[in-house]
């Protein structure tokens, strides 16, 4: 049976006697793995932002978009992914007429950025002449949004903003500020309300600061 290896799932009282008299008859040899996390949240160290104060600010900020961009038709041009659940509130909270489209670029692995951006998706339309709102979840080291905004700019839209749900000051690279922030948070890896870690805990409904045992 050399080289031969079972998935066992063993649950109940008896696990332990029974992995006991496997390895005493000398002839296995069991390897005890991680027991497996059963929710995200056992994952999450705190909360940092819930889902209210989300919700508020959310539409805080929609409210000042509505004032600001009345009568320009705008287009909003979400980031994805991890602008998906923000972009959709803060759409909902805008009440001018406005159209979307989504751009899709890769510049992060796991939890450090690689430098580069790549676009893995492109506008579905022509800009020229238009107002543009980029949508981004978090403003970090800002190597991602000012990539776009000068690949953007290039295509002379009347104006280009930024609205992000969160900005990490401390990381700033790029010379770049968002127009619209919604929380400034702390240099800490966060995830939920689209944000991932290796494209997990996007569906958490807050923000939460990432156990550092996950990602190391
Ligand atoms: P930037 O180019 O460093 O500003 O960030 C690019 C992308 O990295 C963001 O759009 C996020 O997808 C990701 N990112 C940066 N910081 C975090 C974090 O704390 N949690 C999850 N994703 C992050
Ligand atoms: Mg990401």
């Amino acid at each position: 049976m050399e080289g031969c290896f079972f998935r066992i799932e063993i649950n109940g009282l008896f696990k332990t006697s029974l992995f006991k008299c496997l390895n005493d008859c000398g002839k296995i040899t069991l390897t005890c793995l991680r027991a497996e996390r059963k929710t995200m949240t056992e994952d999450i160290e705190r909360v940092l932002l819930t889902e209210k104060e989300i919700q508020s600010k959310v539409a805080e900020i929609g409210r000042r978009i509505t004032a600001d961009y009345a009568d320009k038709d705008p287009i909003f041009i979400g980031v994805l992914k991890g602008c998906f659940i923000f972009m959709a509130d803060l759409m909902r909270n805008v009440d001018v007429r406005c159209s979307m489209d989504f751009m899709a670029v890769s510049s992060y692995n796991g939890t450090t950025s690689t430098g580069a951006v790549k676009i893995n998706k492109d506008l579905n339309q022509d800009v020229a002449g238009r107002h543009l709102l980029l949508v981004e979840d978090i403003l970090d080291s800002g190597v991602t949004l000012n990539y776009l905004k000068h690949y953007l700019e290039v295509r002379e839209p009347a104006s280009i903003h930024v609205a992000t749900l969160l900005d990490k000051p401390a990381r700033r690279k790029a010379d770049i500020y968002a127009d619209y922030s919604c929380f400034e948070v702390p240099d800490a890896f966060v995830v939920g309300y689209g944000l991932d870690y290796n494209e997990r805990y996007r569906n958490l409904p807050y923000i939460g600061v990432l156990k550092p045992e996950i990602y190391s």
